[in-house]
């Protein structure tokens, strides 16, 4: 399983961000790193369509479109994560959507990653406004894997985390991603030692 990038390139206005990055990525933790400003949001957020980019994405050979990327891709973003009142409903809305249709909501995982991310103090019907910047990135992070996605991008899950919690994550993320296509975007240093690929973004082009 692979996904390879071909030319890709993204512009804002006439600002050229990523200039046509070729990048074969396979099963396992790749972890993207590069200065703030270099393009690393950007190229996660071309890989799932969310913004209009030039250049082909394959998957396993065959030229993916937006639509394979809804049903198998998920990516969880930099901050800004959506909420529904509780920690349950916010992490079964996505279960809802007509895309996500042959997905089922596995409750008692979910109970299983509260308790490994450290939020086995909340109740599963607690107002998300319970929840500390640190907590709220870890709940999103469940959700995102709860949907077990063939495809997992994530922009510096672990940014808002402390060094304990981030290690956990990461060794979770390794076992995670033994199956899948992981992307992390990380300036984490602990990530570097969890990760089985690191790509260093520089004047929008990967390096070593
Ligand atoms: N919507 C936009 N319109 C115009 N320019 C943008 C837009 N989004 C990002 N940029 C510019 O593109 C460049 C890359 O931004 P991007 O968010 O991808 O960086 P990053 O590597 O993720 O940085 P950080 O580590 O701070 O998150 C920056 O110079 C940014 O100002
Ligand atoms: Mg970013």
């Amino acid at each position: 399983m692979d996904l390879f990038v071909k030319d890709l390139k993204v512009s804002y206005r006439d600002k050229e961000i990523i200039k046509g990055i070729s990048s074969r990525f396979g099963v396992g933790l790749n972890l993207i790193m590069g200065d703030s400003g270099s393009g690393k949001t950007t190229f996660l957020k071309a890989l799932c369509f969310l913004i209009r980019f030039r250049g082909v994405i394959f998957f396993e050979n065959n030229k993916v479109d937006e639509k394979w990327i809804r049903n198998n891709c998920k990516l969880m973003i930099q901050s800004g994560f959506y909420t529904e009142e509780t920690l349950i409903q916010t992490v079964k809305k996505p279960f809802e959507f007509k895309y996500n249709k042959n997905k089922v909501f596995d409750e008692a995982r979910f109970e299983e990653l509260l308790g490994l991310f450290g939020l086995s103090k909340f109740s599963k019907e607690d107002n998300v406004n319970k929840l500390s910047g640190g907590e709220l990135q870890r709940l999103a992070l469940i959700r995102a894997l709860l949907l077990e996605p063939k495809l997992f991008l994530a922009d510096e899950p672990t940014s808002n985390l402390d060094e304990n919690i981030s290690q956990v994550v990461y060794e979770f993320l390794r076992n995670f991603c033994k199956d899948r296509i992981c992307i992390v975007v990380s300036h984490d240093p602990i990530a570097k030692s969890f990760a089985k690929k690191v790509y260093y973004l520089t004047r929008g082009g990967f390096n070593g």
